[in-house]
């Protein structure tokens, strides 16, 4: 990439409005997001798990947002599928989902190492993919990140410790090795589970 560009990794939620080219499979898909319509490029791989979306369902996706830093030129490409289920029925957005409530008052606690190895490898972009998915799912009251020294097993940078001393779904400490930007979602998914809105659920089980 150049070094003109700045990378961001964040949550992209909106209304799926139709592609944005007539390729098949389909690379580009117009979205409507609180910014207004934008045009998104979609990963080679998950190009195929796409292909039938039909215009008007609710999208929450994991996008790499790419800015010029002479032009200001915005570049978006999708790098995840916040997918909740296997059925092809896209997950709604934060505020039509709801998280499924599932620890007291407790807080997580999210320790990224932020020792040299790591910093290199990325784990400032793994704090901003963290911080816009807690932000995104307005889970900032349940969530804490810390930034830690040196976790001592820098052949695995980066890596995170999540501590939910209360979740009945993943107690305790679970210690994550070698992060992409691109898995946070999946990772913190998986400690604040997302449930689909009922009418989804509805859809789901025809
Ligand atoms: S710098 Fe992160 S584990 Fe050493």
């Amino acid at each position: 990439m150049s070094k003109h560009y700045q990378k961001l990794i964040k949550p992209l939620v909106g209304q799926f409005l139709g592609w944005a080219d007539d390729r098949t499979p389909h690379r580009y898909l117009n979205i409507a997001t609180v910014r207004g319509e934008e045009r998104v490029k979609v990963a080679k791989s998950l190009r195929p798990q796409i292909q039938d979306w039909q215009p008007g369902i609710w999208l929450t996706l994991m996008s790499q947002e790419q800015i010029c830093k002479q032009t200001g030129k915005r570049k978006l490409k999708v790098k995840q599928l916040l997918t909740p289920n296997q059925s092809g029925i896209a997950p709604s957005s934060p505020q039509e989902s709801s998280l499924v409530a599932t620890e007291s008052a407790t807080p997580t606690k999210i320790q990224v190492c932020q020792g040299s190895s790591c910093r290199r490898r990325g784990s400032g972009q793994i704090c901003q993919a963290m911080q816009a998915y807690i932000e995104a799912y307005d889970l900032t009251d349940r969530v804490e990140i810390q930034s830690v020294k040196c976790l001592h097993q820098c052949k695995a940078a980066p890596q995170a410790i999540v501590t939910s001393p209360a979740s009945e779904v993943l107690p305790g400490k679970t210690h994550y090795r070698q992060i992409q930007p691109d898995r946070v979602a999946a990772i913190l998914a998986k400690h604040f589970p997302i449930k689909l809105s009922s009418a989804q659920a509805i859809v789901t089980a025809l």
